[in-house]
C-alpha cells in the first residue's frame, strides 16, 4: 500500500507521528508537506493529496489539519475522491467499510496523537465491505462526479 500524506501548519505536529507510525509498518509513502510552522493554505496539500490519489499514484491519502475540515472540504471537490472526515475509530472503519473513502481528515486540533493513531490505524486496515448496496452507494457518487465534474 502506498500512502499520500500532507498537512497545513495546523497538523504539522502530528505528521511525524504519522510518519514514525507509517515507517514502523513498512508502509510505503510520500509527505506533500507542509514542512514547517509557517502558516499556509490547507488547500494546496489537500489538492495535492487528493490529485495523487485520484490519479491513482497512490492508494490513499492522510490529511491533517487543525480541526480537518478544510481539508476535508478541497478534498471531496477531486474527483475520485472519497474523503472521510473522522475524530474516533468507528467512523475512520465504517467509512472503508461502507463508503470505500480513500482519503482520511483529521484535526491535530482535536485529537491528541494516541486516537490520532487508532484512527489512521483503522482506516488503513479496514477493506470496502464489498457489500451490494454499499457498492451501489459508491457508484451514483462516482456517476454523481461524472455529471457535475468536467
Ligand atoms: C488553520 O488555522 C486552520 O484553519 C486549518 O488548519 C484548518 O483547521 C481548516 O479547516
Amino acid at each position: 500500500m502506498k500512502i499520500a500524506i500532507g498537512c497545513d501548519h495546523g497538523g504539522i505536529n502530528l505528521k511525524p507521528v504519522l510518519i514514525d507510525f507509517l515507517e514502523k509498518k513498512g508502509i510505503e509513502y510520500k509527505d506533500f508537506g507542509t514542512f514547517d510552522k509557517s502558516s499556509v493554505d490547507y488547500n494546496e496539500f489537500a489538492l495535492a493529496v487528493g490529485t495523487a490519489v485520484a490519479n491513482g499514484e497512490y492508494d490513499k491519502g492522510i490529511l491533517i489539519c487543525g480541526t480537518g475540515i478544510g481539508m476535508s472540504i478541497v478534498a471531496n471537490k477531486i474527483k475520485g475522491v472519497r474523503c472521510g472526515h473522522c475524530h474516533d475509530v468507528f467512523s475512520a472503519k465504517m467509512t472503508r467499510l461502507h463508503n470505500d473513502a480513500n482519503v482520511l481528515a483529521l484535526g491535530e486540533r482535536v485529537v491528541g496523537p494516541g486516537l490520532f493513531l487508532e484512527i489512521v490505524d483503522a482506516f488503513i486496515s479496514t477493506e470496502f465491505s464489498g457489500d451490494e448496496r454499499h457498492a451501489r452507494r459508491v457508484e451514483k457518487i462516482k456517476q454523481l462526479e461524472n455529471k457535475n465534474f468536467k
